[in-house]
């Protein structure tokens, strides 16, 4: 046979091939088995998702049922910052003041909007009307007709606890 001759047929074993070396056919077995492991892998993932929506179902969370009580880490909420949570079903504000820590019904007590903490001036406002309120609650400006009604809060080592 001339070089410029192709081989006919499968070579004998001892002979060349006439194949480039290293581009090789895949192993059948191993592709299957990297497809059953994708396949797998899909099907795990789809039944997660199919149970997801159970699982939240079930379990709702917190906000959702107005907790009894909600945890901040106290370390999320250094010194002059505050933080809105959910308190059974209800907005609550936390704040860390210079002397210590706060928490308050957030909803406003004239038309309900829900109130913020200024560091800068170290007092509750209200963004609907200019309502303003102490670290104590009270009113201190706008026209509020009442306080802000307490929330009770106990801290441990390293957690805020809303709700007792
Ligand atoms: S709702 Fe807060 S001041 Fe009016």
């Amino acid at each position: 046979m001339s070089s410029s001759q192709k081989p006919t047929g499968p070579a004998a074993p001892g002979e060349k091939s006439g194949k480039t070396p290293g581009k090789t056919r895949p192993d059948p077995v191993r592709r299957r088995r990297f497809l059953q492991r994708c396949l797998g892998a899909l099907g795990g993932l789809g039944s997660l998702m199919a149970v997801y929506p159970l699982i939240r179902y079930i379990e709702p969370p917190p906000e959702a049922e107005g907790a009894n009580r909600v945890e901040i880490d106290r370390a999320s909420l250094p010194p002059g910052t505050s933080r809105t949570v959910i308190y059974r079903g209800r907005p609550t504000i936390v704040v860390n003041t210079s002397d210590g820590y706060i928490a308050y019904n957030a909803v406003c007590p004239h038309l309900g909007c829900v109130v913020k903490w200024e560091g800068g001036t170290q007092s509750l406002i209200c963004p609907c009307h200019g309502g303003i309120f102490g670290t104590d609650g009270s009113v201190q400006g706008g026209p509020i007709p009442g306080p802000l009604t307490a929330v009770e809060l106990s801290v441990t080592d390293d957690k805020i606890i809303v709700g007792v």
